[in-house]
């Protein structure tokens, strides 16, 4: 069966943007933090999180719709993650999304309360999951909860937060390996594995299943952090809407400085691999799985 990369990633986006401009209800309100959050949250990011959440609940026969708010609460958490991220207290960056970052276009306090917005928002939107279409099964509120606890670990000190905390710390303090793979697994794979998570539990899917699709996330996960070093160093900043070379401007242990470029891109090959081999008793719907994870080596952006 051959299968369109291009164009799944394109409609899924135009669903997850669709949904996300919904959720937020920016059209109604001149508020000045409504429109911050708009201006990062509409800014055209990749939607990988949402996507990936929306492909494992239809690898496990579910209507992948069922995923889509859970995808956009992601989607808000890792915009929140952005906005603080380029902070001058933080990476100090002035372009996101090929725009100019959210504290250069509205002010610093803005981006700071824009991003704990997006954050609250995203647990109220779970809250609120309502079926999709009518006759859709509305999620049980077991299943809500597991949600939030899966995005609050992955979000907080389990997973993003403990993350960045460690990447500021490592500045200009090389670490090894373990070290280094410690930091991505939690800065940005625990959030990858939870998108994962979700959409299996949003799909219907049983323990057994979460288990598997959390060794795929962990896998690309890592895999979608070496490659985000590897742009670092040799991507194209207008074609990934964010600034390159500052990596080793700031002195930071990367899976390139550690290992040279040529075996940072082995090892990302070789972690798309064991992903694709955790799904590997899953049958043509998990498709779109196998190639993401081919994408999120190969991408430019
Ligand atoms: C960028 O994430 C930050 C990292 C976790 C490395 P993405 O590359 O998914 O960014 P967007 O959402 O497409 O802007
Ligand atoms: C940002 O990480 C990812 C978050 C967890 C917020 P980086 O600082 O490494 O990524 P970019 O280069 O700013 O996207
Ligand atoms: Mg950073
Ligand atoms: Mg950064």
């Amino acid at each position: 069966m051959s299968f369109e990369l291009k164009a799944y990633l394109e409609k899924r986006r135009q669903t997850v943007e669709a949904e996300l401009k919904q959720l937020l209800h920016a059209d109604e309100t001149s508020a000045r933090i409504v429109q911050a959050m708009s201006y990062s949250l509409m800014a055209g990011g990749k939607r990988l999180r949402p996507i990936l959440c929306l492909a494992a609940c239809e690898a496990l026969g579910g209507n992948p719709s069922h995923a889509l708010p859970i995808g956009c609460a992601i989607e808000m958490v890792h915009t929140y993650s952005l906005i603080h991220d380029d902070l001058p207290a933080m990476d100090n960056d002035t372009l996101r999304r090929g725009k100019p970052t959210c504290h250069v276009a509205f002010d610093e306090a803005t981006a700071i309360l824009a991003g704990d917005a997006l954050l609250t928002l995203a647990f109220g939107v779970i809250a609120q999951i309502q079926p999709q279409q009518e006759g859709d099964p509305a999620p049980s509120p077991a299943v809500r909860l597991r949600m939030i606890q899966l995005l609050s670990d992955a979000a907080g000190i389990r997973g993003m937060i403990e993350g960045q905390m460690q990447d500021m710390l490592s500045e200009g303090a090389p670490s090894g390996l373990e070290a280094l793979e410690r930091m991505h697994r939690l800065k940005t794979g625990a959030m990858i594995e939870a998108s994962v998570a979700c959409g299996v539990l949003a799909g219907g899917g049983r323990e057994n299943d979460v288990e598997a699709f959390r060794r795929y996330g962990h896998h690309i996960g890592l895999a979608f952090q070496i490659q985000d070093d590897i742009l670092n160093v040799e991507g194209d900043p207008q074609i990934m809407g964010k600034a390159a070379g500052t990596d080793q401007m700031r002195r930071k242990t990367t899976y390139p400085s550690l290992l040279g470029l040529e075996n940072a891109r082995s090892m990302a090959k070789a972690h798309r691999d064991e992903a694709i081999e955790a799904l590997e008793r899953y049958d043509e719907k998990a498709v779109p799985l196998r190639a993401l994870a081919d994408y999120i080596i190969h991408r430019n952006r």
